[in-house]
């Protein structure tokens, strides 16, 4: 599943949520990037100054970087936050690794992700979290990564969820995408008749965990 939004949107708050609850493996690219950064390798030293501006990294350092992760885990359900974030990279990753299950795009306004990402940038001591960075991660993502949600649109499986409310509103909304559908034989109706009687419900419920 790919998980996508402008810097700043929860995809990475979100996606520990859903990893924890609902067992997937949750690769970030930036974050398996800035790994590569701090550890000083070849590839950290190629990409920092790019990263540090707020522009893409080249698009083969990503997907070679996802790739390593994803035979690491040897998992088979996988988040894959902050990738593909142009028509290419979604070309590339479908092509020669498989096609997204579905396409979650956290929806937030532009004033919210600066203020966001400026709050947090106070203690981050991430390279980006500065007004400059944020202002082309921005621009970056309102040219580079609006056709790729425009793309999963058309194709039918992106689902959109408002990523302007506290943490646990926006994963209420996220978690419907991931409960499997309510079983219809286990809804039960009851007809209170006597508006003022007080109800005593005897239940069991028998788990088919
Ligand atoms: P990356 O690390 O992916 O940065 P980003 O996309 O700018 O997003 P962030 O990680 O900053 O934000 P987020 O949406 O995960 O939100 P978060 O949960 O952290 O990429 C960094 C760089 O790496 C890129 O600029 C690029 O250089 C390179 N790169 C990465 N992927 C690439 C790719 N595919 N191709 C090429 N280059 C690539 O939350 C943000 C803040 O908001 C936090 O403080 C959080 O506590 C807070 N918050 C979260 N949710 C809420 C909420 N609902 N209400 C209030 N506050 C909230």
């Amino acid at each position: 599943m790919f998980v996508l939004g402008g810097p700043g949107s929860g995809k990475g708050t979100q996606c520990i949520k859903i990893a924890e609850k609902f067992g997937f493996v949750h690769l970030s690219s930036g974050d398996l990037l800035r790994t590569e950064v701090n550890r000083g390798s070849k590839l950290g030293k190629e990409v920092g100054a790019a990263m540090a501006s707020g522009s893409l990294v080249p698009q083969a350092l990503v997907l070679a970087i996802l790739k390593q992760a994803i035979k690491k885990s040897g998992a088979k359900k996988f988040l894959v936050d902050g990738y593909p974030r142009t028509l290419d990279q979604a070309k590339e990753f479908e092509g020669s690794v498989c096609p997204a299950r579905q396409v979650l795009f956290f929806d937030v306004d532009e004033e919210t992700l600066k203020s966001r990402l400026l709050k947090r940038g106070e203690s981050s001591g991430r390279a980006d979290d500065n007004a400059e960075s944020i202002a082309n991660r921005l621009s970056v993502f309102n040219e580079e990564s609006l056709p790729v949600l425009n793309f999963y649109s058309k194709v039918g499986n992106l689902q959109k969820i408002d990523g302007r409310c506290n943490v646990d509103t926006v994963f209420a909304e996220t978690a419907r995408y991931f409960e499997p559908p309510c079983d219809p034989s286990a809804v039960v109706e009851i007809e209170v008749t006597e508006p003022n009687s007080v109800l005593e419900l005897d239940v069991t419920i028998h788990s088919t965990k």
